[in-house]
């Protein structure tokens, strides 16, 4: 696909979250997949990056899980700039195949999950302004680098994010196998609800039990990405946590606008791919069909996203 001419921004202009004129350009021009025009990073993002990075750290050295910070060590981050996904890839891809993708905006759940099957991670490449470094509800290149993607690293984790991939494709089998429209999109859009909710609490927000199953430690990257709610998640008294039950988690609604109330514990990533597997079973037996109303809504986008789905 064509690339924008990065000669129409002057070196510098700035990639913020809420001020990118290269992402404003991709988008009108329909453009989803792009690359990363690392020469338009303006100073002050890379301090963003820098005080974000530097302040995780000691956080990431008491709360994360011990995965995530052999990651973090494999992908050799600087703590200083804003990586450049080329560099973040070498590291990525030669220990289990995945690549971040540069992306320009919000990418439709089948795409998403289907990406994520042919082990591409749609990644946000803009960054937060640098004076409001805390908890953003929309994706920026701290939360999908150094949230997401030294989990990548770990293959256990890396083959259950395929597995869930592998669910998006049942999911649009089985919407197609239904001839009533109004009953397919009804079902479909319970499915989706059930997918959505079971990534929040897992992949986004999950804790995992620490080597001897003593303490508890983050894997969700929504939380490895969160100064304040990392800590919170862990030490917290008002945080309720309970091992991971797959019939509560497609049935709980979820809202993005605050620190979480409610995690899930996973024993290992192996478990995590059993619940994967579990997920697909139930999908297949009708048992996401009739999920809880209430959060996440599911779009039109995201819909049309599983109904145009290509056929496996
Ligand atoms: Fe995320």
């Amino acid at each position: 696909m064509a690339q924008p001419d990065t000669n129409t921004f002057p070196p510098g202009i700035g990639m913020t979250t809420t001020r990118a004129p290269f992402i404003e350009d991709a988008k009108a021009h329909g453009r989803l997949y792009i690359q990363q025009p690392y020469e338009l990073y303006s100073e002050e993002n890379h301090e963003a990056w820098r005080s974000l990075y530097n302040r995780m750290l000691p956080q990431w050295e008491r709360y994360a899980n011990q995965h995530f910070m052999k990651g973090i060590s494999n992908l050799c981050l600087d703590p200083n700039k804003v990586p450049r996904l080329e560099d973040v890839n070498q590291f990525l891809c030669a220990l289990t195949g995945f690549r971040a993708k540069a992306v320009s905006g919000y990418v439709p759940a089948f795409q998403f999950f289907d990406c994520l099957r042919q082990r591409d991670f749609p990644t946000t490449i803009t960054i937060r302004d640098g004076s409001k470094l805390d908890y953003l509800p929309e994706p920026d290149i701290f939360h999908d680098i150094a949230g997401h993607v030294p989990m990548h690293t770990d293959p256990a984790f890396a083959d259950t994010l395929v597995r869930f991939g592998d669910c998006a494709h049942t999911a649009a089998e089985i919407a197609r196998s239904i001839s009533d429209k109004e009953e397919r999109m009804r079902r479909l859009e319970s499915v989706i609800k059930a997918m959505a909710r079971f990534f929040w609490f897992t992949i986004e927000f999950g804790l995992m039990r620490d080597e001897g199953g003593k303490g508890l430690k983050a894997y969700g990257s929504g939380l490895l990405s969160s100064y304040g709610e990392l800590a919170h998640s862990i030490d917290s008294p008002e945080v309720q946590r309970y091992p991971v039950q797959l019939e509560w988690v497609i049935n709980q609604y979820f809202e993005i606008d605050h620190y979480q109330p409610l995690l899930f514990i996973v024993d290992s990533f192996d478990h995590l791919f059993s619940l994967v597997d579990q997920l697909e079973k139930w999908m297949r037996e009708g048992k996401l069909d009739n999920v809880s109303p209430g959060e996440p809504g599911v779009g039109e986008e995201d819909l049309a996203s599983f109904l145009n789905a290509p056929t496996a």
